[in-house]
């Protein structure tokens, strides 16, 4: 049954009765004792006491209070720090400061630090209730107060993880198409273009350069730039570093970068300087060169993230670099052997020696006769004299006949392009190379073999070797007949142009032979 004094109390509002945690701090153990009896009478709650502010903190860090009464001086901490303390834990709480000796000051300072009001001690229980009355209705615009700050703050948090996430996002899009993108390079100059290129789109930025470590001359020469105008090849001086490390002169980048940078720029380590950040750029653990970057744009200084990009990017591309030396000897070991492989095809004949470097050699004079890319002569230096390797599959019988063959054994001897492909598969030849091998046997009428290929659809390469190879195998002596005189080999090309051969390399072949005096021989 409720008592005649909460019943006044809930008059003093409309509100349904509730019980309410209450915390009474004062150093006074009859002041608790007090307060809580006119509470308690109330029956408006449970009480605590506490008889100092670190007491009361450490309830106040589990509990959630609806009121506490705080007393202005207590010994240690005294009731303004205490309130102080409490703000960030209880929000919704009503404070209400509790002194015997109230001034201007003090009650400012209390209000000014949360409190909800002030108690003037001796107090009588009338002072209680028209406290607690006046609180009430505080107490519910708090706490919806509360209600829509906590709401408010979730809303606030979702929006963060949504931006953390589209961070993230656009993070992890930035790494993908890094690794990506150099998967899919194979020359270094390529990577190098990149990195610069790469790193000024991913920070933003407006000047990156690429340079790489000289220990002979203890320097380092520009391999590519964006951004600020410099030749490749410019060098940057480097000094030692107190710890005889090589470090970046600050001349280098106060002229080119246009930084007012006097210091030294280490080589083993990232480094953000005002508007500039640098990061190592290492080959098997050991300084290969360095990616510098500068300006980001409106000014925003470097953050972790760009370090983070770049890093990446340096250690992936070097990881690229790597892989592709590894890569050029394997694929050097390889070619030599292959190549000590045609010899001994070659030695097997005498008539046949020295052929296969013979075609190649006219094959490149035809290449460059006919203008051809640089990557198309290199193709046919890399793989013409492999072009007959194929031949290494086919009986010596055959091969050295001094007879015509039969139709089995010609059957046979049309095998070797895809013999040849077959062995040098492990070089991972690029398709250029590979129709070399493959297609030197097409003929431009489209009866040749092994694809039956013709006109334009044979690889120019091909067609170009088809008549190197064609022209050294009539003007040399085989097992079968002696070599044909240089005019009539001349005829041959003409006669089969446009059905065997195609007439834009004959044409070329008869121009190189008129220059370089072939009619003498
Ligand atoms: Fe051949």
């Amino acid at each position: 049954m409720q008592n005649k004094a909460f019943q006044e109390y809930q008059s003093l509002d409309s509100h349904e009765p509730e019980l309410f945690k209450i915390l009474i701090v004062d150093d006074e153990p009859t002041i608790i004792e007090t307060l809580r009896s006119f509470l308690q009478n109330l029956d408006i709650g449970q009480v605590t006491g506490a008889d100092c502010g670190e007491e009361a903190l450490e309830y106040v860090e589990q509990n959630q209070y609806d009121y506490i009464f705080i007393d202005l001086m207590m010994p240690g901490m005294n009731g303004i720090d205490l309130l102080k303390k409490i703000q960030p834990y209880h929000y919704p709480t009503n404070i209400i400061i509790m002194t015997g000796y109230p001034s201007m000051n003090a009650v400012i300072d209390s209000m000014h630090n949360g409190a909800a009001d002030f108690l003037v001690k001796p107090f009588q229980f009338d002072d209680i209730k028209v406290v607690l009355k006046r609180l009430q209705r505080l107490r519910d615009l708090k706490e919806k107060n509360w209600a829509l700050h906590q709401e408010l703050g979730e809303k606030k948090k979702v929006e963060e993880l949504n931006e953390q996430l589209g961070r993230r996002i656009h993070l992890q899009t930035i790494l993908f198409n890094i690794v990506n993108s150099l998967s899919e390079m194979n020359q270094p100059n390529e990577i190098y273009r990149y990195l610069v290129d790469k790193a000024v789109e991913s920070c933003i930025a407006e000047k990156a350069c690429f340079m790489i470590y000289d220990r002979e001359e203890a320097k380092l020469l520009v391999l590519s730039q964006k951004g600020l105008g410099l030749a490749p090849g410019v060098k940057a001086d480097l000094t030692s570093g107190s710890n005889g490390k090589r470090m970046i002169d600050g001349v280098f980048i106060q002229s080119h970068f246009g930084k007012a940078f006097t210091g030294k720029i280490p080589l083993d380590k990232p480094y953000t300087f005002d508007g500039l950040i640098s990061v190592p750029f290492n080959i098997r653990n050991e300084p290969f060169g360095v990616l510098l970057v500068a300006d980001k744009k409106e000014g925003i200084p470097f953050d972790k993230e760009d370090e983070f990009i770049l890093q990446f990017l340096s250690k992936k591309a070097a990881l690229n670099i790597e892989n592709m030396a590894l890569y050029g000897n394997l694929k050097e070991n390889l070619l030599a052997s292959f190549m000590s492989l045609v010899s001994a095809i070659e030695a097997k004949d005498s008539y046949t020696q020295q052929h296969s470097s013979r075609v190649t050699d006219l094959s490149i004079k035809l290449a460059k006769k006919m203008r051809c890319s640089p990557e198309d002569i290199k193709r046919l230096e890399l793989t013409g004299p492999l072009h007959d390797i194929g031949k290494i599959g086919i009986q010596d019988s055959i091969l050295n006949k001094p007879g015509s063959l039969t139709d089995d054994e010609f059957a046979q001897i049309k095998t070797h392009p895809l013999i040849g492909v077959n062995i040098v598969s492990p070089l991972g030849l690029d398709k250029g190379e590979v129709a070399i091998i493959r297609n030197h046997h097409e003929r431009w009428d489209g009866r040749g073999y092994p694809d039956g290929l013709s006109g334009e659809k044979i690889p120019r390469v091909s067609r170009i070797l088809a008549v190197a190879d064609a022209f050294d195998a009539m003007s040399s002596s085989r097992a079968y007949r002696q070599a044909l005189p240089f005019i009539v080999c001349i005829h041959e090309l003409e006669r089969n142009s446009g059905t065997q051969f195609d007439p834009e390399v004959v044409k070329a072949a008869l121009a190189v032979f008129k220059n370089e005096g072939y009619s003498s021989r």
